[in-house]
C-alpha cells in the first residue's frame, strides 16, 4: 500500500540524484508556473512539496517563500540552494501536504509542482490548499492529469500500481473537478514539459 511515508522513504533514497535527473526534464514547466504565478512585492508564497528547491531562483527577490516537503533528504538539499542569498528569503518546515500545520487564511500565493501525483490521498491536500490559502489567492498546481483519451487510460491503468509503487503517478482523481467542487474560480489549464506529459493548472480562491 502507498502511504505517505513509503513515498517518504523513496524520496530521501532519490534526493542526491533528484537534480540529476529531473531539472532538466521538469524545469520548464517550474519556470513557467512562477511565470504565471507573477507574486506581488511583498507577498507571502507557499510552496507544497518544494523538493531540492529547485525553483528558488524563479522567484522574484522581494517576495518571501515558505516552502515545505515531507522528506528530509529533499529538504537538505532545499536548505543550501535557501542558504543563497541571490534569491528571495525561504524559509522551510517537515510537513505533509495532506495535513499542513498552517492557520486558515496565511497565503496569497501557492505553487505545488509535480507533487499532487505523489500524495497518497490528493483530495486532503486540495482542502487544506483551499484553508490555507487567503481570499482571492491564486494558486499553481503542476501536474499530471489523467489521460482522456481511452487508450492511453488503459495504458495508464496498466502501469499505475508500477509507478505508484516508487510514488509517482498516483493521481487518479479529476483534479478540475476537484478544483471546482471547491469553488476555484478562473480554472486556466495549458500542457508543459517533455511531451506535455504534465499540465499547469491555475486558479484563483473564491472570496
Ligand atoms: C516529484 S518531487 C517534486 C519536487 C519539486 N516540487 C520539484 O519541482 O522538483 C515530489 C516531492 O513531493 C514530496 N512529497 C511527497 N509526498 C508529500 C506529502 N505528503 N507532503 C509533502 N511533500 C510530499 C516529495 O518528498 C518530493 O520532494
Amino acid at each position: 500500500m502507498i502511504t505517505a511515508q513509503s513515498i517518504k522513504q523513496t524520496y530521501d533514497r532519490f534526493s542526491s540524484l533528484y537534480d540529476l535527473i529531473f531539472k532538466p526534464f521538469l524545469e520548464f514547466g517550474r519556470q513557467r508556473a512562477i511565470e504565471l504565478l507573477k507574486p506581488t512585492s511583498g507577498s507571502r508564497i507557499l510552496e507544497i512539496g518544494v523538493g531540492t528547491g529547485l525553483s528558488f531562483e524563479y522567484y522574484p527577490r522581494d517576495v518571501e517563500v515558505f516552502g515545505f516537503d515531507f522528506s528530509y533528504g529533499m529538504l537538505r538539499k532545499a536548505k543550501s540552494k535557501a542558504a543563497d542569498s541571490s534569491h528571495c528569503p525561504v524559509k522551510l518546515a517537515q510537513m505533509d501536504a495532506q495535513s499542513m500545520a498552517f492557520p486558515d487564511n496565511s497565503f496569497d500565493y501557492i505553487m505545488a509542482a509535480y507533487v499532487l501525483t505523489v500524495v497518497p490521498d490528493p483530495e486532503k491536500a486540495v482542502r487544506e490548499i483551499f484553508r490555507v490559502a487567503r481570499p482571492g489567492a491564486k494558486v499553481i498546481i503542476v501536474n499530471y492529469l489523467c489521460n482522456k483519451n481511452k487508450f492511453m487510460s488503459v495504458i495508464e491503468d496498466i502501469f499505475h500500481p508500477v509507478f505508484a509503487s516508487i510514488g509517482l503517478f498516483t493521481l487518479k482523481h479529476d483534479l478540475p473537478s476537484l478544483l471546482k467542487h471547491y469553488g476555484a474560480q478562473d480554472i486556466r489549464i495549458e500542457p508543459t514539459s517533455f511531451l506535455n506529459l504534465h499540465h499547469i493548472v491555475s486558479f484563483t480562491v473564491p472570496d
